[in-house]
């Protein structure tokens, strides 16, 4: 099905909006936090172990990684886009970390944007996710688009964002999100890759995640509340006051991630789990693990430092590495599983 004609433009200024209004402006939740902070490590005061063979590697749908990291979806589409994905996906080849390109909509619009989200060449052994918004099913998307966006970036799975929230607030958003289930489940069912479902920064719910099993999507990321908020994003771009004031009154709306994981992996004990949103260091990406999560999804502090430099990237991952294995140093654990054993992590009252 072709694609009905759109202002590709309007989708390109939205992608530079985003990475200067995330970049330049606080766009963070304003109370509510991810609910990390809520849980204690059990401190083991002799390891028994030795800090330097403490190995924090896992698999992560077929891959390997050197640590349960994602850079989660962010951007593409625009020349400083480009710069960001291709020090994101060096360094992700470097520390074979998952990555995610930003929704892949900007180069279906306009093919000549392709170019700003290919990262295979840099990064040919990791974990890459290609990304839609699931709304764009009902708004001429089909199998054919999604088959492109794989195609394109040579991507291991593709992420569906599920953002209802994001829509209402942004100037001519999508908001029929009518009947997207069952075409869900006939791309789950016709694609040749894992389809992830994630949302935005809203969390998705115990009830949702057992939906979006049954129709077969592989894997949830739950990017629940408590970091980059898309309400205030939306809001901060928007010209008309209506939707200034909607993004503001939703500023906080949303479950946050802790809730998501804990909630989602009691009903679903073995589906390929990432936890995202408001995630800023090694300790909290290891009490999201300890709670259920495969591995950990971060987007703004990713994106802070790629816009600074390759070297505060460096940084960033080494001091992300180092606070997960201080955490099973210090917890007396020699690898990640041993997170999950009981009485690691206490929920504080
Ligand atoms: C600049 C920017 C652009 C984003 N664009 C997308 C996108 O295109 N698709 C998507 O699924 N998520 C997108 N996100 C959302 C993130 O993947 C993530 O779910 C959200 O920001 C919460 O994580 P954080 O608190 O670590 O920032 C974007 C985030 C940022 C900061």
């Amino acid at each position: 099905m072709a694609v009905p004609p759109i202002a590709p433009l309007e989708t390109q200024t939205r992608k530079a909006d985003h990475l200067r209004i995330c970049l330049d402006q606080d766009v963070q939740f304003l109370r509510k936090t991810h609910g990390l902070e809520r849980y204690r490590f059990t401190h083991c005061c002799l390891p028994e172990l030795d800090r330097d063979q403490i190995d924090i590697d896992t698999n992560f749908l077929g891959r390997r990684l050197g640590a349960p990291l994602l850079i989660s979806s962010m951007t593409g589409g625009t020349e400083q886009a480009r710069l960001i994905n291709t020090r994101l996906a060096t360094l992700a080849q470097q520390h074979r970390l998952a990555m995610g390109v930003g929704s892949q909509r900007v180069a279906i619009e306009n093919p000549e944007l392709t170019p700003t989200f290919a990262v295979r060449s840099l990064a040919p052994d990791i974990l890459l996710l290609a990304n839609l918004g699931a709304v764009q099913l009902n708004y001429g998307y089909g199998l054919e688009q999604c088959q492109r966006v794989i195609d394109a970036l040579e991507a291991d799975a593709l992420i569906l964002h599920l953002n209802p929230l994001q829509e209402c607030v942004q100037t001519r958003g999508d908001t029929n999100f009518k009947g997207l289930l069952n075409k869900i489940e006939g791309l789950c069912a016709q694609l040749p890759v894992p389809v992830i479902a994630k949302e935005v920064g809203n969390g998705i719910s115990a009830a949702m995640a057992q939906k979006l099993i049954n129709v077969g999507i592989t894997a949830i990321d739950v990017a629940g509340a408590g970091g980059t908020s898309w309400a205030r994003v939306e809001s901060e771009r928007a010209n008309d006051p209506k939707q200034r004031r909607l993004g503001n009154t939703f500023a906080d709306w949303g479950m946050p991630t802790a809730e998501c994981i804990t909630t989602i992996r009691a009903i679903a004990p073995v589906i390929p789990l990432i936890a995202s949103g408001g995630l800023r260091n090694g300790l909290e990406v290891a009490k999201a693990i300890a709670l259920g999560a495969d591995i950990a999804g971060l987007a703004w502090p990713f994106l802070q430092a790629a816009s600074e430099s390759e070297a505060a990237l460096q940084e960033l991952v080494e001091a992300l590495i180092a606070e997960i294995a201080t955490v099973l140093f210090c917890t007396g654990k020699a690898n990640l599983i041993g997170l999950r054993d009981a009485n690691t992590l206490q929920r504080l009252v």
